[in-house]
């Protein structure tokens, strides 16, 4: 994620790019910036913080009528001054700002460095206005493009020249970028809420295309050949609010179809997981310490070492800070998981844990959080910026880089074999598209939500590593709907719970297609002879899941649950984007 915006007409320019990019935080936030044009020069001003913190304290000009801005989300390099967009060339004449991650950019750096090219930041960017400057031998455009065609990875990039004050070009492959067409005055966005106060008419940039935006002209052409495209101006009907949901109702639903991509995003860090897989080996002792929806991927996380002999601990971070801490030393590593990175108890863990000498990996989506700070070494999820409270995507992403972490675990400790290993990996590469068929079925789930929408309590029960779907299921449940649901090892129902199911309570059993599947049909009779109403989960289930490897199951099967929670909360009639009594982040003990 990150927002990029870029204005050119008559009025001042960094005021309405901080405007524009207010309206794009919701797509990254921990750092922001804007570069004007102004007195024959290109002046940047970026921090690390929030855009209005860093609008408060820069000194913006008016005199400007061409600039580009940038809110950021880290990817490569935390988030600091240093590392903010815009960036620059060596000269000052080149500056741009980036959405997307440029694959080849430790290559591309190399090069420049050797021409003598100076780099000020550790980002993947900054490697694009060095090599416009490069190309550069007195056309803006030519150079603008030559440098985008060396780039491999996703991007959307604006550009400006200090010989040029008359343009912004843009590029894109991957990644949004909208032109909001004015009246002598034109705007460019990641996205259509940056302009809707300004203007209804947008053209979209599809891939591999670029522009020449001037304030009373926008040219369109094919990266590739040079050819003028001519392009749909499309008028826009949603308000500021839908257009930031992307035409979803609610941010949660959008972020449950982002969940493919949360996956692929995760996959990417396998480097980084097999290089704290090697430090692991080395430790006696190992636990995962989460809240909430973390700490269920926390105990899938123990539940895939179990399968490979390697024993570990999933603890929740408020009862490790009081209790597990006492036992650790510095035999022990710990796994502290979390979205936010700010969660108050897992935090207080970690602290207490690095008392105790315990080394510390933690697996955290916000890049630069209070987390990443205080372990040795962090694995990130990259899921992007999750801002329904109920945690969906972050889920995912947190559950792919522990089975790659446990994988990669196992094979360390020689308890894996190779070629089951290949295809494990193969699977999970594959999974990103079954996410996408459960996502198909959305209208029959969505069906069976208005089916259950009344039930006054569920029961989720799942085995081994289905025991923490069954809980997140469960818990999403109750967080956005307000109804009662308990979630259970399926073996354990007939200890107690069982004497709570009568007619019509809805039992949802996860069930994939392993060597437990004829315990849990003996558990599901038990749920069925007292008249409970069965919902399965599974390949040939009510609720149905493609073929997958079971060791992957958790990461799939969670999907249609999600969405079930989704859309029982709202056939209720209530906002799941705002659970009652919660919060996004539990800063607080
Ligand atoms: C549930 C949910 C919470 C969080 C928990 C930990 O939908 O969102 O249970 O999972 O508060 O938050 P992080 O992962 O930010 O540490």
């Amino acid at each position: 994620m990150c927002g990029i915006a870029g204005y050119i007409g008559e009025r001042n320019a960094p005021e309405i790019l901080f405007d524009m990019l207010k309206r794009l935080e919701y797509r990254g936030y921990d750092s922001a910036g804007v570069a004007y044009f102004a007195h024959g020069r290109i002046l940047v001003s970026k921090d690390r913080g929030k855009v209005n913190d860093i609008r408060k304290n820069l000194n913006l000009g008016r005199e400007s009528k061409l600039g580009i801005a940038h809110t950021r989300w880290a990817t490569h390099g935390e988030p600091s001054r240093e590392n903010s967009h815009p960036h620059s060339d060596c000269n000052s004449q080149f500056t741009i700002a980036h959405n997307g991650i440029i694959e080849n950019y430790k290559e591309l750096r190399e090069g420049l460095i050797e021409r003598k090219h100076r780099f000020l930041s550790e980002t993947d960017t900054e490697v694009i206005p060095h090599l416009i400057e490069e190309f550069y031998s007195g056309n803006f455009e030519s150079a603008f493009v030559k440098a985008v065609k060396k780039l491999r990875g996703s991007f959307a990039i604006v550009a400006i020249s200090k010989s040029n004050p008359d343009m912004i070009l843009l590029a894109r492959k991957e990644s949004p970028l909208i032109i909001g067409l004015g009246d002598g005055e034109n705007f460019i966005a990641s996205d259509t809420p940056a302009v809707l106060p300004e203007t209804r008419r947008i053209i979209i940039l599809d891939d591999l295309e670029y522009g020449i935006v001037k304030k009373n002209s926008v040219t369109i052409k094919d990266l590739e050949t040079g050819d003028e495209i001519k392009k749909e101006i499309r008028e826009i009907e949603w308000d500021i609010e839908e257009a930031e949901k992307e035409g979803y109702e609610h941010f949660m639903l959008k972020e449950i179809f982002e969940e493919p991509n949360a996956v692929r995003n995760a996959l990417n860090g396998i480097n980084k997981t097999e290089e704290i897989a090697g430090k692991l080996k080395n430790f006696n002792r190992i636990y995962f310490v989460a809240c909430g929806t973390a700490s269920y991927a926390a105990l899938v996380a123990k539940y895939l070492l179990e399968r490979f002999g390697i024993p570990s601990e999933a603890i929740v971070g408020s009862e490790f800070r009081y209790s597990t801490v006492n036992s650790l030393g510095s035999d022990c590593a710990v796994i502290a998981i979390s979205q936010s990175g700010e969660t108050a108890d897992t935090i207080a863990s970690v602290k207490e844990a690095r008392k105790k000498l315990a080394y510390v990996t933690s697996v955290v989506n916000v890049v630069g959080s209070s987390l990443t700070r205080i372990s040795d070494d962090v694995i990130y999820t990259y899921s992007g910026p999750e801002i329904a409270v109920a945690s969906t995507k972050a889920y995912l992403g947190q559950l792919v880089s522990l089975t790659l972490l446990c994988l990669s675990l196992a094979r360390e400790k020689g308890n894996i074999n190779e070629q089951y290993m290949n295809e494990i990996l193969d699977d999970l590469h594959k999974i990103p598209d079954k996410i996408r068929q459960v996502l198909d079925n959305e209208g029959e789930i969505k069906k069976l939500a208005e089916k259950l929408k009344d039930k006054k309590i569920f029961f989720y029960i799942g085995r081994r590593l289905n025991y923490p779907t069954a809980l997140e299921g469960a818990l999403k449940i109750k967080e956005i709907s307000y109804v009662h649901a308990e979630a259970y090892p399926a073996g354990e129902l007939k200890h107690g719970p069982l004497a709570l199911l009568e007619e019509g309570v809805p039992v949802i059993a996860i069930s994939p297609n392993d060597d437990l599947k004829e315990k849990m049909e003996s558990n599901v009779q038990e749920a069925r002879a007292r008249n409970a109403t069965i919902i399965m989960v599974g390949e040939d289930g009510d609720l149905r899941v493609p073929v997958c490897d079971p060791l992957l199951s958790p990461i799939l099967y969670i999907v249609p649950l999600h969405l079930l929670a989704y859309y029982i909360s709202t056939a209720k009639g209530l906002d799941p984007d705002k659970p009652r009594n919660l919060a996004k982040s539990v800063t607080v003990e």
